[in-house]
């Protein structure tokens, strides 16, 4: 039986260098062409390939990346395990770029940005950090980890997920009930929710008026998550005072879409975070290792669920 391998060459060799020195006596593929598709029991890629059907003894397909929303769920056979990307180095830059987007916020990057153009040197006003409340949809292992690097800041900090969470030093709330309450108490709002379709369309213009008048957004989670045309609006009147965007709904954002020249959006094109190989190899290798143990892999995505 193998594991067949199917993102990029500079990953690939990494994952194989591991998968030689840790898992010999599997093989890894890297060439589809090349592996009579019925030996293929663990495969890992972005996206499913159009002949997943052919792979008849796939026992695990794994996400290279934390999002398994591109995956058809509802067409995998049951008996495949979907795992989702769960590692340090993904975790790690997603505590960068949030912080990089919740500072910018703080300290009102956006506005400076326009000053600059303008050639304009003013102080704006200035809030201190304790006074200035920060909020995580979701509360799973990039939201939890975004929380832990934030913490010495001294923002006020909470979160809000699907189903009760205790966070030391977080006021957590969950369920679509709390949602109001936890948007009401919040001046940066960062996203980082799974796409499912309770969370498609999400940040909307109902989400934006629940939350207080200048508060900011950090965008992180899936574009199609976020109403832009509502966004506008909400930054247009000035009730939200600027965002931070890193996914568009579609990716790549079309020349002339009207969230590339606004003025309050800095926008970054999907690079908030991505899987680095040599943590995520040691990931893949620990759940094939616990899979053959009888152990659920870490990621076993919840289908009911959706992520
Ligand atoms: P997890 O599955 O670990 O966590 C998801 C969190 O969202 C959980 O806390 C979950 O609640 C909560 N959640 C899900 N659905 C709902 C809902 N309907 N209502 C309230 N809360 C909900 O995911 P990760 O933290 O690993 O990743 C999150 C997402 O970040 C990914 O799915 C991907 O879309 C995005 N991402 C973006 C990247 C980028 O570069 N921009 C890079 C990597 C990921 P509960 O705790 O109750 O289960
Ligand atoms: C991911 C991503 O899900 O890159 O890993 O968005």
């Amino acid at each position: 039986m193998a594991f067949l391998f199917n993102s990029d060459a500079e990953r690939a060799k990494i994952f194989a260098a591991a998968f030689a020195r840790e898992l010999p006596s599997l093989p890894f593929i890297t060439d589809a062409a090349s592996v009579d598709p019925e030996t293929v029991k663990y495969l890992i890629t972005w996206t499913a390939p159009a002949d997943l059907a052919r792979y008849r003894n796939l026992e695990i397909l794994f996400s290279i990346g934390a999002g398994v929303d591109q995956f058809p769920l509802a067409t995998l056979p049951e008996k495949v395990k979907l795992v989702r990307m769960v590692e340090d180095g993904i975790a790690r830059m997603m505590q960068e770029y949030v912080t990089l987007g919740v500072l910018a916020l703080h300290r009102d990057l956006p506005g400076y940005i326009e000053q600059q153009r303008a050639e304009k040197w003013t102080a704006r006003p200035v809030r201190q950090a304790p006074d200035r409340r920060v909020g995580v949809l979701g509360l799973g292992n990039l939201g939890l980890a975004v929380l832990e690097r934030l913490r010495p800041f001294g923002f006020p900090l909470s979160g809000w997920s699907r189903s009760p969470r205790a966070v030391e030093g977080v006021a957590c709330h969950h369920g679509m009930d709390q949602l109001p309450e936890f948007l009401a108490a919040i001046d940066i709002l960062v996203c980082l929710l799974p796409l499912t379709s309770e969370t498609h369309g999400i940040l909307n213009a109902d989400l934006f008026k629940a939350l207080p008048q200048g508060a900011g957004l950090v965008h992180a989670g899936r574009g199609q998550q976020l109403d832009a045309a509502a966004l506008i609006d909400a930054l247009d009147s000035g009730h939200l005072s600027g965002a931070v965007l890193d996914v568009t709904d579609p990716e790549p954002l079309p020349a002339e879409h009207a969230l590339w020249r606004h003025p309050r959006i800095i926008l970054t094109p999907h690079i908030a975070s991505a899987t680095q190989p040599e943590t995520a190899a040691q990931t893949v290798i620990t759940n094939i290792r616990r899979h053959e143990a009888g152990l659920d892999p870490i990621g076993l995505v919840d289908r009911s669920r959706g992520y």
